[in-house]
C-alpha cells in the first residue's frame, strides 16, 4: 500500500475539545505509512458572499492544504443534531468560488466524539451531505461514532480506551485502502 499524507479537521475550536483530542489520537495511532496533520482553521472569517470578490488569502491557504492531502478526516462534534456553525462556515468557504471547491474528488472519512448516546451520527450525516454535493469521495464504512467520550481520555487529553485505539487503526487502514481504490 502506498504511503498517504492525510489532513484531519477537528470541528471544534474549544481548548479542551474531545474532538480535538480524538484527532490527536488519530495522529498518535496512525498505522505505518499514514501520516496525519491537523488543520488549523481557527481564523476563518465569517462567510459573506460579498467577500468572495476579494477572496481571503487565509481561505486560499486552507484550500491548498485540503487539495494537497491524499485524504481528509473530518472529526465533528454534534450541535443540536447537526454540524457546529463554525465548522459549516469553514466548509462553505472552502467550497467557493462556485465550481472551484477544494473538496471535489477528495477522499473523506468522517468521525466524531460526544458524551451523548447518538455518537454524532446526525452531525456526520450533515458533513456527508455537504461532501456529496461537493463531489467528494466519501468512505461510507467503517463508521466512527464515539459515545461516552470524556471518560475515554485522561486529564491531558490522551486517549486511554483500548477499544477506541483499535477502532482508529482499523478505520485508518480501511481509509488507506479506500484511497488506493478511488485514486
Ligand atoms: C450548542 C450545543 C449543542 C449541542 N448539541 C448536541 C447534540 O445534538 N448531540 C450531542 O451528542 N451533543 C450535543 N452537545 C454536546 C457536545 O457533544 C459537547 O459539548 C462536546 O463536548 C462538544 O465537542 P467538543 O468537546 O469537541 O467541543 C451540544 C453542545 C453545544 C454547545
Amino acid at each position: 500500500m502506498p504511503n498517504y499524507r492525510l489532513l484531519a479537521i477537528s470541528g471544534s475550536l474549544r481548548k479542551d475539545s474531545i474532538n480535538t483530542h480524538l484527532v490527536n489520537a488519530f495522529i498518535a495511532n496512525a498505522p505505518e505509512g499514514t501520516t496525519i496533520e491537523m488543520l488549523d482553521w481557527s481564523e476563518t472569517p465569517i462567510f459573506n458572499q460579498d467577500d468572495e470578490a476579494s477572496f481571503p488569502a487565509y481561505v486560499t491557504a486552507l484550500k491548498e492544504k485540503i487539495s494537497a492531502a491524499d485524504g481528509v478526516i473530518v472529526v465533528t462534534p454534534e450541535y443540536n443534531r447537526s454540524v457546529p456553525g463554525a465548522l459549516k462556515n469553514m466548509l462553505d468557504w472552502t467550497s467557493r468560488p462556485w465550481s472551484q471547491s477544494a473538496w471535489k474528488d477528495k477522499p473523506v472519512y468522517t468521525a466524531g466524539a460526544t458524551g451523548g448516546a447518538v455518537g454524532t451520527a446526525l452531525a456526520q450525516d450533515d458533513v456527508k451531505k455537504f461532501m456529496h454535493f461537493n463531489s467528494a469521495l466519501i468512505m461510507g464504512q467503517p463508521e466512527f461514532y464515539m459515545t461516552g467520550a470524556p471518560a475515554k481520555f485522561d486529564e491531558a487529553g490522551t486517549l486511554i480506551d483500548e477499544e477506541t485505539k483499535k477502532h482508529i487503526v482499523s478505520g485508518l487502514t480501511a481509509f488507506a485502502a479506500f484511497i488506493e481504490k478511488v485514486s
